[in-house]
């Protein structure tokens, strides 16, 4: 049986409204890649925008939204996914350290897409091949990486029996399931 208690509030939000903003942009500028105006880039430089302020509220944030909150050694990722392939990896009420890395991958893609489209809008970089080779190739790795990231999202939510995506919507999740916690002990962010 599962023991669930009470809700508290985990992702504030900045975090959710920038997650969803960045979903939604990349959607859209990948739909406009071939439009004709200026919109692909405009809706780029609003995604550079919104991933700017997710990146410094990593450092100014929240608890759970900080990159000191839920980044590990690459040695303390592999010992924690060895417990959770046997079932006895601790819980997190943030993201766990494979998230955290997942994560970071996106955002390290995401940077790459960004900064390569621009400089294809530049004189110095414009009609380098690479250029928008790199552009190209780093949108089908972040493509690649989405579809991986809501598997590892829903896996997550099935085997910590907590709804993940309800989490990334209202901010909340239970304190304590099954008895068990944070390892680095539990406590409800201030709202924002
Ligand atoms: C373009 C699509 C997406 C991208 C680039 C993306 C990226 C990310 C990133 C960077 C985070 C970390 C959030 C933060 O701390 O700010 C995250 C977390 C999360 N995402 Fe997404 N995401 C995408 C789509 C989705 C979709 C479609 C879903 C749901 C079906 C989803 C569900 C979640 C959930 C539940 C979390 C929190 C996971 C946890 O507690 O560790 N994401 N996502
Ligand atoms: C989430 C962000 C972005 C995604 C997913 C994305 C994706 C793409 C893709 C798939 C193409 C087609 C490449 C090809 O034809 O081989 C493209 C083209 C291009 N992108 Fe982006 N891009 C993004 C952001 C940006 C930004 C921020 C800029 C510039 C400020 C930009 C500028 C361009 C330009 C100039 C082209 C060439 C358009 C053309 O061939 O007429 N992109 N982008």
């Amino acid at each position: 049986m599962t023991a669930t208690s009470k809700q508290i509030l985990v992702f504030d939000r900045i975090v959710r409204s920038t997650h969803w903003l960045i979903a939604v942009g990349i959607v859209a500028t990948w739909f406009t890649r071939h439009a004709r105006g200026a919109w692909h880039e405009w809706l780029g430089y609003g995604v550079a925008a919104v991933l700017l302020l997710r990146l410094l509220w990593g450092l100014i944030g929240s608890r759970h939204a900080r990159f000191a909150d839920f980044m590990q050694s690459p040695l303390a990722t592999i010992r924690y996914a060895r417990k959770w392939w046997a079932g006895t990896a601790p819980r997190f009420l943030g993201h766990n350290p494979l998230g955290g890395w997942m994560i970071v991958t996106i955002w390290t893609t995401l940077a790459v897409v960004l900064v390569t489209g621009y400089l294809f809008t530049t004189d110095r970089w414009f009609g380098i091949e690479w250029v928008i080779e790199t552009h190209a190739i780093s949108t089908w790795v972040l493509l690649g990486l989405i579809p991986i990231h809501v598997i590892g999202v829903l896996l997550a939510s099935y085997r910590d029996r907590e709804h993940l995506i309800l989490a990334m919507i209202h901010g909340r999740k239970p304190e304590v399931i099954d008895g068990q916690t944070d390892p680095s002990g539990t406590s409800a962010i201030k709202p924002r």
